[in-house]
């Protein structure tokens, strides 16, 4: 069996929270949208397209391309049923690799160990062919194999992108907290705006959300920034369908769009960052960056209804301490009520508690959880006549 030839299934990690967004990026991509799973989305399809979601998609983790699947009860059946793989078709003789995992079957109770007969399959086999074997680690940076074995299932991957999709290349100093930028990509997706009209990040820390909005808007896909990934380390890869993609995707890019974005932070130093940042995204031409409390933050007039002013704020557990927080909360809560009107609002914390003083009800929120830690994002519409009311109750809202 050729490895890389033929349809096969193709599945798309995700952190919790994301996958709705994941399996729409999929779907606009022409994908079928195999299984929705909480932290994961499936597809089907041939090399050719694990090239293009590679590029093209934002919210997902990394691109996984099945190799095979078969039943083993222990580690040797897992070796002797590995070997016959054409492992020479994805290694070169002289390259690196290296083997992840999620392991839950009974006669393995270090994953290591599952790693290390992986490696011992590929190493063997190519030693067989070549009378040389190639070397193998911990690296992530240029082959990578991920086994999932769960009671007697086996499935082995290509892990296709490597270092997780999340690391555009843009990001250089991270700033303090700073969201994923594929959190901040579902996020932006969320609050439904397309570059049509304003968008304004107060607190914007390293600038991710404001980055990401214009990268959306202007149709620049990650993979127009990113330089590597792990599918280039193939035996015999050539980076033609890379370098077609990329300028199919310069043509469909829209760098000259008119946005309107601000983006604000108290904290010179956080301006500087976000700045460097959005020079090195290409981006830095369409947004405001200014340095001044959130209150302050321009608002341009509600006579652009649909505008969409998205925040961070810290919530208290990296962070900050709960009491002094919530009055940030409330004073936001007043900023949006006095200065944000016709604007639709998102808060994304992860504290309860701080939402709560803002003061207002949440028309709908969504859940995601951001470095282990259960977050939301709760969306204020403010325009005129909308159904956002100051907050008397405390009652939950549905999760989308
Ligand atoms: C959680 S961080 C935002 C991280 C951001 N989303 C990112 O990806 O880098 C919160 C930011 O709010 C800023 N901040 C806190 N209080 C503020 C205030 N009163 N006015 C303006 N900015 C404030 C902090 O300087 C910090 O950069």
């Amino acid at each position: 069996m050729r490895l890389l030839e033929g349809r096969h299934h193709i599945v798309i990690p995700c952190s919790p929270g994301i996958a709705p967004f994941l399996a729409r990026e999929l779907r606009d991509l022409k994908m079928p949208v195999i299984e929705e799973r909480a932290t994961s989305v499936s597809t089907k399809g041939d090399f050719a397209d694990v090239v293009r979601l590679n590029l093209n998609l934002c919210t997902g983790q990394r691109v996984l391309w099945r190799l095979a699947s078969f039943t083993a009860s222990d580690p040797d059946q897992l070796y002797e049923k590995l070997m016959p793989l054409n492992w020479e078709e994805l290694v070169p003789v002289d390259g690196y690799f290296s083997v992840t995992s999620v392991v839950e079957t009974p006669t393995i109770r270090d994953s290591r160990f599952a790693n290390l007969r992986v490696k011992d399959a590929i190493v063997d086999r190519l030693r067989r062919c070549h009378g040389r074997r190639p070397d193998s680690g911990p690296l992530r940076d240029q082959l990578v194999f991920h086994l999932f074995w769960q009671q007697d299932e086996v499935k082995i991957y290509l892990d296709t992108s490597g270092p997780t999709l999340a690391q555009r290349g843009y990001r250089l100093d991270p700033g303090k907290a700073p969201l994923r930028e594929t959190l901040a990509a579902a996020l932006i997706l969320a609050s439904g705006w397309r570059g049509a009209q304003t968008f304004i990040n107060p607190m914007c820390g390293s600038g991710t959300l404001a980055i990401e909005a214009a990268l959306l808007a202007q149709r620049r896909i990650p993979g127009l920034l990113r330089q590597h990934y792990s599918f280039q380390s193939l035996a015999g890869y050539k980076n033609m369908e890379l370098l077609s993609l990329r300028a199919q995707a310069l043509r469909e890019a829209r760098p000259d769009r008119k946005i309107r974005l601000i983006a604000s932070d108290h904290d010179p130093l956080m301006i500087k960052v976000a700045k460097e940042n959005a020079v090195r995204a290409g981006v830095a031409g369409v947004i405001e960056f200014i340095t001044c409390d959130f209150a302050e933050t321009p608002v341009p007039s509600s006579a652009n209804p649909g505008g969409v002013l998205l925040c961070n704020p810290e919530y208290g557990v990296r962070l900050g301490e709960e009491e002094e927080l919530k009055i940030t909360y409330r004073r936001l809560g007043d900023f949006l009520k006095q200065k944000a009107a016709g604007y639709e609002a998102f808060i994304f914390s992860g504290n309860r508690n701080l939402l709560k003083e803002v003061g207002l009800r949440p028309a709908r929120r969504w859940f995601f959880d951001n470095g282990g830690i259960p977050c939301e994002l709760a969306a204020y519409p403010l325009y005129a006549g909308s159904q956002t009311k100051p907050e008397t109750v405390s009652e939950p809202v549905n999760p989308a």
